[in-house]
């Protein structure tokens, strides 16, 4: 059963006022009881406030996350090759969630899963993800690629390739990607990628890739944010949230078959309208070393191409890490 919490965000999600006695009837817990709940939405970086005589509202109204409707944005392809789309309203990690049930997954499918609310979400590098409640989307896909002796470590930039799409249906326009899998907008961050592999080259790979896109960042989460960052809430654009879940999700699905059948080739001219770094000049560091150089997009596997005294050298997503010189 829902928790009285989730049961009381979903009766002021559309942004209406509600009274005490009116929550706590519907709830059927007591008005104290509410007050109390209500305590814990605002601890969850929700604008709740409360007026004498008229109760409880939320400043700016949710759009939480509905199965149906996500689902509408999915073909009937998408939907054969998926064995699952689970929703919640707060996990540890939708990576984590998907991680612990890779042995459910079969050849060539996949299983999906979202959340209003990340407690342990997480970035690349080790770092972590804030995830405040129903206000950004964290989207994970877990799939088995079986193509024995396939090159995954593009996998990455195809993934990125697919989100900067999906977020352009939705109309917003001059996105780019940092590589390896960073999605910018105005110079700040909108969403970041993190892929989880499991497998061995030469073998049939587990993958997991998680998508968290800021929506719309309650100030009191931003304030945890340790690097520049923008969300689609200040943009001319109106998101539905469903409907970018789904179109996400719907994407995501296409794109990883794509590349479990075709490789990174297939997404190389798309990467290069999309790539960021292209032509400028960029540091990389490597361990405590530091590499100035010009970047010059990437090779076959995805791995960075950086000019530096003029040759030409590759570098891997792992190894390194990029930061614009200018
Ligand atoms: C990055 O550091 O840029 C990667 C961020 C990835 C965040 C997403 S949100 C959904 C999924 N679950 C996680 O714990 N992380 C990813």
């Amino acid at each position: 059963m829902m928790s009285k919490r989730f049961q009381l965000i979903e009766l002021l999600s559309e942004g209406r006022f509600c009274s005490g006695v009116q929550l706590a009837e519907k709830l059927a817990i007591s008005r104290a009881a509410v007050w109390k709940h209500v305590q814990a939405l605002v601890e969850l970086g929700l604008d709740v406030h409360a007026v004498r005589g008229r109760g409880y509202q939320l400043r700016s109204p949710l759009q939480l996350l509905d199965r149906d409707r996500i689902q509408r944005f999915l073909s009937q392809h998408t939907l054969s090759r998926l064995d699952a789309v689970d929703i919640f309203n707060s996990v540890d990690s939708t990576n984590e969630y998907l991680r612990r049930n890779l042995d459910r997954l079969s050849p060539g499918r996949g299983r999906a899963c979202m959340a209003e609310q990340q407690t342990a979400g997480r970035g690349r590098r080790g770092r972590s993800w804030v995830s405040p409640y129903g206000s950004s989307l964290y989207l994970s896909l877990a799939w088995f690629i079986d193509q024995p002796g396939m090159s995954i470590s593009g996998l990455s930039l195809a993934i990125a390739v697919s989100v900067a799409r999906a977020l352009e249906e939705h109309g917003i326009e001059r996105l780019g990607i940092k590589w390896p899998n960073d999605i910018f907008l105005e110079g700040r961050k909108l969403a970041g990628i993190l892929l989880d592999l499991s497998g061995e080259s030469g073998g049939a790979w587990r993958v997991v890739a998680g998508v968290g896109i800021n929506v719309r960042m309650p100030s009191t989460a931003a304030e945890q944010i340790d690097q520049p960052w923008i969300d689609l809430s200040g943009l001319n654009v109106s998101v539905d949230r469903n409907r970018l879940a789904g179109q996400a999700l719907e994407a995501l699905v296409s794109d990883i078959i794509r590349f479990a059948d075709q490789g990174l080739d297939s997404f190389t001219d798309e990467w290069t309208r999309y790539d960021l770094l292209s032509g400028r000049v960029i540091e990389l560091r490597q361990g405590d070393r530091m590499i100035a150089g010009i970047a010059r997009g990437i090779d076959t596997d995805g791995a960075l191409l950086l000019e530096h005294q003029g040759t030409i050298r590759s570098y891997h997503a792992g190894e390194v890490s990029v930061r614009l010189a200018e």
